[in-house]
């Protein structure tokens, strides 16, 4: 039986008194404060008072963190099957060295030449990434996957300025299964969305798609394979007609765990590509700290008279290697450059984890990894089909990649248990829930990707409960509305939960609400 522990464990600011304290850090000694000097920061931008942080002994802070992690969960308690997330284990040999001092505690600002080592790594990860979705150049700069995408449409939006074109290249089209960063990064950039429909074999409809696509066609953002895990068949053709109209072609890599070392976006005809290492590369995700959202593009001639590629535009920080003077240094970003998106060249860290995991795998790895997750996705995409309430829309019979995404919709129509009361059936017994509600395009979805980390004995125990819920929906629909029971914190209000009253995403706002200063 699972019972999660529950603590009634007050927020960090609630806790400690003044002058409490953790740790004593030493006075700064005299030959420090020569090389810092005064600070740079100008006098109007200084806080007129100290932050109201939260003071605590070491031991209060330890005991805070230990009893929030007793009521949580992560991939090192069991499976996170979040569908479009690949939450893989998260090598241990890959943190030791990522935060070993020698790179951990660099400083961006460091001379190049004190700094050799960490970008040699990123030289090579550069290359390698390059490899693996088959482009010529990549810059590390961009800090997650979506801060990718933007990255990726003002690349585009610049692509179209150096042509003079820029007036009539309004449009980007997105197909109706993306995630929903990639038409808000396409807003962001200042074009108009255009959104094309999925036909029922899962692929973008084609004809819908040659009806949007037109001379202020700009680019066309797509993920595959999709969100339905499904590849996209017809994706040459694709690449074909927008090019036609000198539109590029991005690619989204939040999925390419579905087809690392099998198929490269590359040699399928994109332009640009994303790659969320915290995905495909086993970062460990936000939660752990800055993330890292490299993109890749195909090296090619945006103006031949002023001889500008499209790797000028890229923004940031390429590292280049001088091989006269054996010497590896940061270029860019240059004139024709997006420019700066973040402050310095990337967030390491979790690249340097990324560069440990492509090391140790190898290209046999990686392909082998796909492999498993593709075969895993399939045996439990077979399993739960059998199951009463549930089916699998889009694509009937197709086999599916990294991903498979389930509809509660038959059970929810029969005996009104829906995907929501499912995942809180899950919480129940200790397993972890799948994403819910995305891809839009599904009703009552429950999207789910276990990832090569996983056994085929996890996989079967997820279905035995999937089976298990099934049952008791349709024998006492009422009992799972009351789930989850077991959990330390039960079913929350959702619509309450993302309404803006109610939400406090700092101590700040927290206290501003409670005085009643905010609405
Ligand atoms: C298909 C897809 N695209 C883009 C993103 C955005 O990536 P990130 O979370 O790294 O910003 C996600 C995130 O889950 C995703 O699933």
């Amino acid at each position: 039986m699972f019972r999660q522990a529950k603590w009634n464990e007050p927020l960090v600011f609630e806790l400690g008194a003044p002058g409490r304290i953790g740790i004593a850090l030493p006075e700064l000694d005299e030959e420090i404060k020569v090389i810092v000097g005064e600070p740079r920061i100008p006098s109007s931008m200084r806080r007129s008072a100290p932050p109201q942080l939260p003071e605590l002994s070491e031991v209060e802070v330890i005991r805070h963190f230990t009893r929030l992690t007793q009521m949580s969960y992560g991939v090192d308690n069991g499976p996170v099957p979040l569908g479009s997330c690949t939450m893989k284990y998260n090598p241990r040999i890959a943190w030791d060295i990522a935060f070993d001092s020698r790179i951990a505690e660099l400083h961006p600002l460091q001379d190049e030449r004190t700094v050799q080592g960490l970008l040699e790594i990123m030289y090579e990860l550069q290359k390698w990434l390059a490899n693996i979705v088959g482009m010529d150049v990549c810059t590390l700069h961009p800090a997650a996957g979506a801060h990718g995408e933007l990255v990726g449409v003002l690349i585009i939006r610049k692509y179209h300025e150096i042509k003079n074109q820029l007036e009539k290249k309004t449009d980007i089209i997105v197909p109706d299964s993306a995630h929903g960063t990639n038409p808000a990064s396409a807003a962001m950039a200042g074009f108009r969305v255009i959104e094309v429909p999925t036909g029922e074999d899962g692929n973008v409809d084609m004809e819908a798609l040659k009806s949007a696509v037109s001379e202020s066609t700009a680019g066309l953002m797509i993920t595959n394979p999709s969100t339905l895990g499904l590849f996209e068949e017809r994706i040459l053709k694709i690449a074909d007609l927008v090019h036609e109209y000198d539109a590029l072609l991005y690619y989204d890599g939040a999925n390419l765990n579905g087809i690392m070392g099998y198929a490269r976006p590359g040699d399928m005809g994109f332009d640009i590509a994303h790659i969320n290492v915290h995905k495909t590369f086993s970062s460990p995700h936000g939660g752990g700290g800055p993330g890292a959202g490299p993109v890749c593009i195909k090296d090619r001639i945006v103006d031949p008279e002023r001889n500008i590629w499209l790797k000028d535009l890229l923004p940031g920080y390429v590292v280049v290697y001088d091989e006269e003077r054996g010497f590896y240094r940061l270029r860019g970003p240059g004139p024709h450059s997006i420019g700066l998106l973040k402050a310095f060249f990337a967030n390491t860290i979790p690249l340097v984890w990324a560069y440990i995991y492509i090391l140790i795998m190898g290209p046999q790895g990686l392909r082998k990894a796909t492999e498993h997750a593709v075969l895993l996705t399939n045996y439990f995409a077979k399993l739960v089909s059998e199951i009463r309430g549930f089916e699998i829309p889009y694509g009937k019979g197709r086999f599916r990649k990294h991903e498979v995404v389930l509809s509660t919709k038959p059970m929810a129509d029969e005996v009104g248990v829906t995907a929501e009361d499912v995942a809180k059936g899950l919480l129940d017994v200790g397993l972890y829930a799948p994403t819910m509600y995305f891809p839009l395009i599904v009703k009552e979805t429950l999207q789910i990707e276990f990832t090569e980390t996983e056994t085929p004995e996890n996989i079967e125990k997820y279905v035995a409960r999937l089976r298990e819920i099934s049952e008791i929906a349709y024998k006492n629909p009422l009992e799972p509305k009351n789930w989850p029971v077991n959990t330390s914190v039960r079913r929350i209000n959702v619509a309450k939960a993302n309404h803006p009253k109610h939400v406090a995403p700092t101590w700040r706002v927290f206290m501003k609400k409670l005085r009643g200063e905010l609405e």
